[in-house]
């Protein structure tokens, strides 16, 4: 069962492709931070003097996203998000490292992100990749919901 279960996860993840969102599709991922964060890291973004890209992971629509953005201070993940009926194949892990991966292109060894404490699937997502946790932001979303800053840095 375990190798059949696989297997299903591995031919689906075949067919996805990895790459950076076409400009025609900011409002597909506008409608997807809707409906996983209820806000958009894109729109926040797009006020500050950062710059950013979009990383997609496409099955033939839009099945999760990364939002980075970098400048003089560092590079960070923004955002990350999958569609419920894709998590649990190895997208939001995928994604994560390509980040990790373009930050490296773009000059940084060093990427930095907050999370909620809570959110323990993501907290195992980064820590598997290497990123570690480098402090607590007590109230960082809000009264009563903290965060980690998580930090990565290439060896
Ligand atoms: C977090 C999120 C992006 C993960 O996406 P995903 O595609 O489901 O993640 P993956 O399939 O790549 O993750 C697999 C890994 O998650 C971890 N994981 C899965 N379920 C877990 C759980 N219940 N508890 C702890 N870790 C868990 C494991 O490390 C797993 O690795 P494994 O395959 O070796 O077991 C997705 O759940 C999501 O969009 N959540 C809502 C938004 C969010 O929380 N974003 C991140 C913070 S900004």
């Amino acid at each position: 069962m375990f190798y059949i279960c696989y297997l299903m996860n591995f031919v689906e993840f075949a067919h996805v492709v990895f790459r950076e969102m076409g400009s025609e599709e900011i409002e597909e991922i506008m409608d997807l931070e809707d409906e996983i964060f209820g806000r958009s890291v894109f729109i926040e973004l797009s006020m500050l003097p950062v710059h950013k890209k979009v990383l997609v992971a496409d099955v033939g629509e839009i099945a999760g996203f990364a939002i980075v953005y970098w400048d003089e201070s560092g590079f960070y993940l923004g955002a990350l998000g999958v569609k419920e009926e894709y998590r649990g194949k190895g997208i939001g892990r995928e994604l994560v490292k390509r980040c990790v991966e373009f930050a490296k292109k773009k000059g940084y060894n060093t990427v930095w992100l907050e999370v909620n404490v809570d959110n323990e699937k993501a907290i195992e997502i980064y820590k598997n990749i290497g990123f570690r946790i480098e402090e607590t932001i007590k109230h960082f979303y809000g009264i009563g919901k903290h965060a980690y800053r998580m930090v990565y840095v290439d060896k």
